[in-house]
């Protein structure tokens, strides 16, 4: 059976492209999708995407997948650094999950260095853009 791996993405990241380009780069939700689907064909693992911008709606997928999964990469967006109720997700659910951010959180502004879900995930990958993404998703296709 294929590995299952869900792409979890919050809040104002379907309007990647549009917002910040110079923090957040040109590429569209629809873009960075594509391209791990692309690269999920590649290693033979089966992803799912899902965008919210509602925190309760977040906790509910994690609680959906998160017995069966093999993997979870989320970007919580702004959520990572207020949501205590994504951390209790993640913490809850036996799949692991790998934290990661497109923008260098350590490097900008004070608010965002504090992420209420890192000590319940995996690991973190930050400020490596789209291939924050494709590291992830190798790391759950390796297991
Ligand atoms: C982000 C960083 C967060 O601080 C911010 O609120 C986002 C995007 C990132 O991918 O760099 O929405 O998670």
């Amino acid at each position: 059976m294929l590995n299952r791996i869900l792409i979890l993405h919050g809040p104002n990241l379907n309007l990647l492209g549009q917002r910040e380009p110079e923090v957040y780069g040109r590429e569209t939700l629809a873009d960075i999708n594509e391209s791990l689907s692309l690269l999920a064909d590649e290693l033979a693992v089966a992803t799912e995407t899902y965008q919210s911008n509602h925190e309760g709606n977040i906790v509910d997928k994690i609680q959906e997948i998160g017995f069966q999964y093999d993997g979870i990469v989320i970007n919580a967006g702004a959520f990572t650094h207020t949501s205590i109720a994504i951390r209790d997700a993640i913490a809850a659910v036996t799949t692991p999950v790998i934290e990661v951010h497109i923008s260098n959180v350590y490097n900008r502004e004070d608010f965002r260095k504090q992420s209420f879900i890192s000590a319940v995930c995996k690991g973190s990958i930050v400020g490596l853009g789209l291939e924050g993404y494709r590291l992830a998703i190798r790391y759950f296709a390796d297991r």
